[in-house]
């Protein structure tokens, strides 16, 4: 399982020796500079010169991933990585596949389909009531996450920072450091009464904003709590932008799986934040295609132009046919929408029960498809060491909530369980997770 000592530390064991993969033709050379070379270090470095950036250094690799991996070792039921193990929607897959016999198979226009570019414009319009200008406004990306690194390498220089809300989505942390910001933590705390929603101290983000703000990420439906921001958070945090002149970047990846009534606002919707905004959607959750990797961002055209840049150089296009059948699915009618949130509430309250006859305090969320739980009963040190046995002996593999924080010590009391999954794997879940109350040990 991956942790979070340095990966500088974990290079140095690891490092095969140079000369034992000096080639033939390397051999012949006989340069003498080759062979001091060689005789000097490791591929991470030569001659004192570090081959590796510093920003490296500063993250670990996925957890998430990492804990797929585990559950594939362990043959564990794989409740960690937030992918569905159902099938997609017969239309948009039959609409791949179309567009590949079509030959739609060579390099989209850079910055998307025109097809997907009106589709999304459209539900815009729909859905938000937003006038956007596909031509000027929109960049697709490959996936959603593509889309949030663009930005953020578009929109920061050094000594920028980036205000975002804690347990957070851990691409966010990574992404800020790579585009050169520094990320400044705002905690979400876990509601104190059963049923109560995750709640932040207005004082806290207050303090966040500086001169040197930004942005500010903002995840709703959130990844991992599944809080929804309402309207009045969001307009407190709309009121901060304004003052501080902050760009809100907003990953909106799980609008359409809400509960309980709860409703999903765009925060480009709030007075003030169309010229501000940066608003990150994509098809993975909504159309369980996580490997497709088409997702978009919709900004002002001055923000899209510079989004468009980076975009092109990093990868030039998201996967032309899927593009395609992407325009073909965000033209779906509403039902598929009810369906799809009502089919999630379903598995929610399917699995909930059984982590809390488990012995799992559960934080019951309100969109996007994770429970964060408490694990506090099962008197483990921490969440990394529960969490391996968990897979390891249970056979069920969560992700350890310190993943979601910048100080692991904040998550060492929680793990996150995903239910995008089918009913018997659920139950297969269930099943293993109700020997914890008899297996587990301190
Ligand atoms: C909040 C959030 N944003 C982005 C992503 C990744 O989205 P995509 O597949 O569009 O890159 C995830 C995936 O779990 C997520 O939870």
């Amino acid at each position: 399982m991956a942790d979070r000592r340095s990966t500088k530390a974990k290079k140095k064991k690891k490092a095969p020796s140079l000369t034992s993969r000096r080639s033939s033709h390397q051999r012949r050379r006989k340069s003498p500079l080759l062979a001091k070379n060689a005789r000097n270090g490791a591929p991470g470095a030569s001659r004192g010169k570090q081959f590796l950036s510093d920003k490296v250094g500063h993250f670990t690799e996925s957890v998430i991933r990492e804990m797929t991996r585990q559950a594939m070792l362990y043959g564990a039921v794989n409740l960690a990585q937030g992918f569905p193990d159902f099938s997609a929607p017969a239309e948009i897959k039959q609409a791949a596949q179309q567009a590949v016999a079509a030959d739609v198979n060579q390099y989209a226009i850079t910055w998307g389909a025109k097809n997907l570019r009106n589709a999304i414009a459209r539900q815009m319009g729909v859905r938000q009531g937003i006038t956007v200008d596909p031509e000027k406004e929109i960049t697709v990306c490959c996936g959603s996450t593509e889309a949030m690194i663009s930005t953020l390498l578009a929109a920061c220089n050094a000594g920028d920072e980036v205000v975002i809300f804690e347990p957070f989505y851990e691409n966010y942390g990574p992404d800020s450091v790579l585009s050169g910001a520094k990320p400044k933590f705002v905690k979400l705390r876990p509601p104190t009464i059963d049923g109560g929603e995750w709640t932040f101290d207005e004082k806290e983000l207050r303090r966040s904003f500086d001169k040197h703000t930004k942005a500010i990420i903002v995840n709703t439906p959130n990844n991992p709590t599944g809080k929804v921001l309402t309207r009045a958070e969001l307009e407190l945090i709309r009121d901060l932008c304004v003052e501080f002149d902050v760009l809100a970047i907003t990953d909106e990846i799980y609008e359409h799986i809400l509960y309980d009534g709860t409703e999903h606002i765009s925060l480009v919707t709030l007075d003030g934040m169309r010229e501000r905004t940066v608003t990150i959607n994509g098809m993975s959750k909504t159309y369980s295609v996580t490997g497709w990797r088409v997702g978009w961002a919709v900004a002002p055209e001055k923000i899209t132009n510079a989004i468009r840049k980076v975009h092109d150089f990093l990868t030039v296009g998201a996967p032309a046919p899927l593009q395609e059948a992407g325009a073909v699915a965000l033209s779906l009618p509403p039902e598929y929408y009810a369906k799809l949130a009502e089919g999630y509430r379903v598995r929610r309250d399917h699995l909930m029960p059984s982590l809390t006859a488990a012995g799992f305090k559960c934080f019951r969320p309100r969109g996007a498809y994770y429970v964060m739980t408490d694990i506090s009963a099962f008197g483990y040190k921490d969440d990394v060491s529960f969490a391996k046995y968990l897979v390891q002996e249970i056979g069920v593999a969560t992700v350890p909530g310190s993943s979601f924080y910048r100080d692991p010590r904040d998550g060492a009391r929680q793990v996150r369980f995903a239910f995008c999954k089918k009913p018997q794997t659920l139950d297969d879940a269930a099943r293993r997770l109700a020997k914890l109350r008899v297996t587990a040990r301190p």
